[in-house]
This record gives structure tokens, C-alpha cells and sequence, in this order.
């Protein structure tokens, strides 16, 4: 496989070969494998500025980038809208021109419209990672979830990965299920009809009305949160009713002790997981956690040496 990661932004799975994910994840194991909490920093990014630019709430992917930020050498210089000028008006471009003047080199950008941080790479001669935009991509937690599953499982060519639960609405379910399909594994889809996103034709994956169905063809779950933030109202009778047919408990685990549990959180307990199921030896949530920094310090690693290169 080739050794060079030719990209200076990273905005979505879609942009990732084979290759560039083996890259990837191979990088990432190796600061886990070195003991990433440990004295000397890594030095990659030292030097630069990376700007953690959160436009919507975030707890684990703002923090595991700054830690993986500093980790690596760089500054970082935390951005909160809430807490900015974009209350008295500035525009995004504005704002991002401002700190731009300042002497910046990387952005990290979550922002509630898809397509955010796109548009934000071309007004600006940084490097962008994409954070999180809309409905459309997440492609570090794509990432962390395939680094979690090749731990597990080694090479994931036919290994069958069902996501659970509001893929409409779910940029992780659209950047896992391309990384996935990289590689080889087959995935499906769990939902309620009224969950699957529009275009699923194309997506070209099994697809699930019944989660018993669904336990039995999987190797590993991954279940989503339901977006009640961006629900409209009448996609689903009730929480409960959702919990009732699509929720993972603990009698799905005793029928397929070996199934894999994962879960990018924030969680809903009761809603599509259990919390017995979170908690139980098969759930590797917190891994994806740990694995989160590990990946997001090579993801920044490697976009600096490229940038070097050019
Ligand atoms: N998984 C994830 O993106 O979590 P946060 O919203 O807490 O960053």
C-alpha cells in the first residue's frame, strides 16, 4: 500500500482510499501502543495553531481534539460561539478572517449546517478537519469506530456491521457505513421506515425492520442516538415505542454473547440502548472514546506533514 496521505483537508470519509484509512489507523495504534499520556509531547504540530471551533455543542469530539492537539506539539486556540461576536452579528467569514489575522494554521470545525466547513476551506489557506457539519459527515468518528473494530476483529473484508437506530438524521452513520464499505465490510441498517434517510437506495446496504433480524446477521451494533433536536414531529409515535421495537437490551446480548457494542454517544439509557447493555463486557464505548485522540492525533499528525511536503 502506498505510504503517502495526499490531502490537506479532512472533510469527509468519501475522500479516504483503502489506503489513506490504513494510514490512518495504523498511526493511531501506533500513540496508543507508545502510551499517548505519557512525557515527551510529540512534537508534529509544534510550531502551530490549531483553532477548535465548535459553532454547536460537542463534549467528546472538542476535548479529544484539543488533548490530541496538544499532544502532538500544537497550540490551541478554543473558539465558543456562545461566547463570541457572532452575538453582536459578525458573520462566519468574518469571524474566520479575524482569527485567520491572528496566525493560525489548522481548524478543527463543528458546525449545524452540512456543508459548514467546506465552505469555510475556501476563504482561507488553512488545513480543515470537519468536526461534525449538519446531517452530512463526521469522518473522526468514522475513523474511531473503524480503528475500535479492527482491535477487535483484525481485518473487517465480510464482517457484517449493523447501525442502529436514527440513521436519517446521523452524520456518523453516513461516514462509518462509506469507511466500512472501503474496506470491504458488509453493513446494514436498522430503523423505523421513518428513519432511514431518503436516498438509502444508494447507499447499498442490508436493510433492517426487525432487530431480531438484525442481531442475527450482525457481528457488531452500532447504535446511534435518537436526534431529538433535529426530530420533526410525526417520525415517531414515541420514545417508547421506538425503545419497544428498536432498542438494544440485554435479551439480544444473552441470544449473541459475541456481539460487538458500540455506541458514538452522547447515549439516551432506555431509549436505543440499555444501560446494562452499555455496561456490559461486549460494549467497547469508552475504547471509542481513547480511541477518539489516538485518531485525531494522527489524523492532525499526518495533514502537518503533508502540508510540509507541499
Ligand atoms: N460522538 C460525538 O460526536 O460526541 P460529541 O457530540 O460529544 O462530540
Amino acid at each position: 500500500m502506498a505510504n503517502i496521505f495526499p490531502h490537506k483537508h479532512l472533510l469527509s470519509a468519501s475522500q479516504l482510499s483503502k489506503s489513506d484509512i490504513h494510514i490512518i489507523t495504523t498511526r493511531a495504534q501506533e500513540f496508543l501502543n507508545s502510551g499517548i499520556s505519557t512525557t515527551p509531547k510529540y512534537d508534529f504540530l509544534r510550531g502551530k495553531t490549531v483553532v477548535s471551533a465548535f459553532f454547536e455543542g460537542s463534549t467528546r469530539t472538542k476535548l479529544s481534539f484539543e488533548l490530541a492537539a496538544r499532544r502532538i506539539g500544537a497550540d490551541v486556540l478554543s473558539f465558543t460561539a456562545s461566547a463570541s461576536s457572532l452575538s453582536k452579528g459578525e458573520s462566519l467569514i468574518d469571524t474566520l478572517n479575524t482569527i485567520d489575522a491572528m496566525g493560525v494554521d489548522m481548524w478543527v470545525v463543528r458546525h449545524s449546517f452540512s456543508g459548514a466547513v467546506d465552505f469555510m476551506s475556501g476563504f482561507s489557506d488553512c488545513s480543515f478537519l470537519n468536526a461534525g457539519d449538519g446531517q452530512h459527515q463526521h469522518p473522526t468518528q468514522g475513523l474511531l469506530d473503524i480503528l475500535t473494530m479492527q482491535q477487535h476483529f483484525g481485518d473487517l473484508t465480510g464482517k457484517n456491521i449493523c447501525i442502529v437506530g436514527d440513521i436519517l438524521h446521523s452524520r456518523v452513520a453516513r461516514s462509518t457505513a462509506i469507511l466500512l464499505k472501503t474496506l470491504g465490510a458488509n453493513v446494514g441498517l436498522l430503523a423505523p421506515g421513518t428513519l432511514f434517510p431518503h436516498d438509502v437506495s444508494n447507499w447499498k446496504v442490508s436493510q433492517f425492520r426487525k432487530i431480531d433480524d438484525a442481531v442475527e446477521w450482525a457481528d457488531a451494533l452500532n447504535i446511534l442516538r435518537i436526534q431529538r433536536e433535529r426530530m420533526a414531529s410525526g417520525l415517531l409515535p414515541s420514545l417508547e415505542e421506538f425503545s419497544n421495537f428498536f432498542g438494544v437490551k440485554m435479551k439480544h446480548l444473552l441470544r449473541k454473547p459475541d456481539l460487538l457494542i458500540m455506541h458514538p454517544g452522547p447515549v439516551n439509557y432506555g431509549v436505543e440502548i440499555d444501560h446494562d447493555v452499555a455496561r456490559a463486557v461486549q460494549s467497547v464505548i469508552q475504547k471509542q472514546v481513547t480511541n477518539g485522540v489516538a485518531v485525531r492525533m494522527a489524523v492532525m499528525a499526518l495533514l502537518a506533514e503533508n502540508i510540509e511536503r507541499i
